[in-house]
């Protein structure tokens, strides 16, 4: 019998503390930093963003949306084989031990199942995703735990207000199980590293102390060009893998980065407005969560239905992008 990977439920989870543009551009004047609501949002879209309070860890998020997740599955953590984070702001230094292995012992998972974190920033939820699928349909893995969650505002530089304003902490989780029937209809992944240098954290660890940065650096206006180049071709092709075209699409949910690159992409696919999930205006940009935040709240509110084909995009550092289509 073929086998396919379905998800069974979502969750996710923001921290509690909520920012908006204004309380912002309050507490950046106080360190000589100049911006304003007006800038932010007609650039970027963005009005709100969470940020994590310094005890949380990625860990916490990526349990707390797990467990929804589980809950939404009506699953036994136990029957969980496999759990894969997504992240870029692991709990630990040089990213061990994994998020995943703490996640595995926060949900109480005591069945040996493997565990691992995955990097590819803002693609990084795509690149699990798939992962996942090919693990379940290679008969490996019955039910896989796929988790994006970030604390981003660790890395930002508040002195800096082409990136600290951008992004936010979050996390979003999707159970992933073996199924009879297709949901996950076709994936696909992309990379190039000659771009490495227009999004990245310039920093590294040598003889116990910090050489470089620990701080995201972004090329604002290069990852723009980059992203609204990639995006409508690796959305197109995820539909040609799956032998569908735009006017299958119920949902677009794009990686929520910018809204201009959002509507720049629905715009170039012939997308309408009104089919794209759009939560950066709420989350800001929460890098490997943002996708799974966005398909849990159209899930939950309602607008994500079974049955329906749902498109999910993303692109990052790296540079990685990808695509994702599937039935619910
Ligand atoms: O998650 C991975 C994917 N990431 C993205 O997709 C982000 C992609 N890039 C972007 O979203 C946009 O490039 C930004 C929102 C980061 C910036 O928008 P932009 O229209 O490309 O602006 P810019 O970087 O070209 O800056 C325009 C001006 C500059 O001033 P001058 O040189 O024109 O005088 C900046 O110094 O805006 C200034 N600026 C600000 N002003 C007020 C930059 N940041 C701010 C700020 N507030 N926060």
């Amino acid at each position: 019998m073929t086998l396919y990977a379905k998800i069974t439920g979502t969750g996710s989870v923001l921290p509690p503390r909520r920012v908006s543009n204004q309380e912002l551009t309050l507490e950046l004047a106080s360190l000589g930093i100049e911006t304003s609501d007006e800038w932010i949002v007609s650039r970027s879209g963005i009005s709100f963003r969470h940020f994590a309070c310094a005890e949380t860890l990625t860990s916490d998020l990526a349990t707390q949306a797990a467990q929804r997740a589980l809950t939404a599955a009506q699953l036994d953590p136990q029957k969980i084989d496999l759990i894969i984070v997504a992240t870029s702001t692991p709990d630990h230094l040089g990213g061990f031990p994994s998020t995943a292995c703490v996640v595995q012992e926060k949900l109480g998972i005591h069945n040996n199942c493997a565990a691992f974190d995955l990097q590819a920033v803002c693609s990084g939820f795509i690149y699990a995703l798939s992962v996942a699928d090919k693990f379940i349909r290679a008969g490996m893995h019955q039910h896989v735990l796929v988790i994006g969650a970030e604390i981003f505002s660790r890395i930002l530089n508040f002195k800096d207000r082409g990136t600290c304003v951008l992004f936010g902490d979050g996390a979003g989780a999707v159970v992933l199980s073996a199924h009879k029937e297709p949901g996950l209809l076709a994936t696909t992944l992309h990379a190039d590293g000659r771009y490495r240098n227009i999004l990245c954290v310039p920093g590294s660890v040598g003889a116990g102390a910090l050489q470089g940065q620990a701080f995201l650096h972004m090329d604002g206006p290069a990852v723009f060009k980059f992203a609204v180049h990639v995006l409508d071709k690796v959305a197109q092709e995820v539909l040609t893998l799956a032998g569908l075209d735009t006017q299958a699409i119920d949902w677009l949910i794009p990686h929520q980065a910018n809204l201009r690159i959002m509507q720049s992409t629905a715009k170039k696919l012939g997308v309408p407005p009104e089919k794209m999930i759009i939560t950066v205006d709420q989350h800001g940009n929460t890098s490997a969560a943002s996708i799974p935040l966005a398909l849990d709240s159209a899930v939950r509110d309602g607008r994500v239905k079974a049955g329906q084909h749902v498109l999910l995009e993303g692109v990052g550092g790296g540079f990685t992008w990808g695509a994702a289509l599937l039935r619910m």
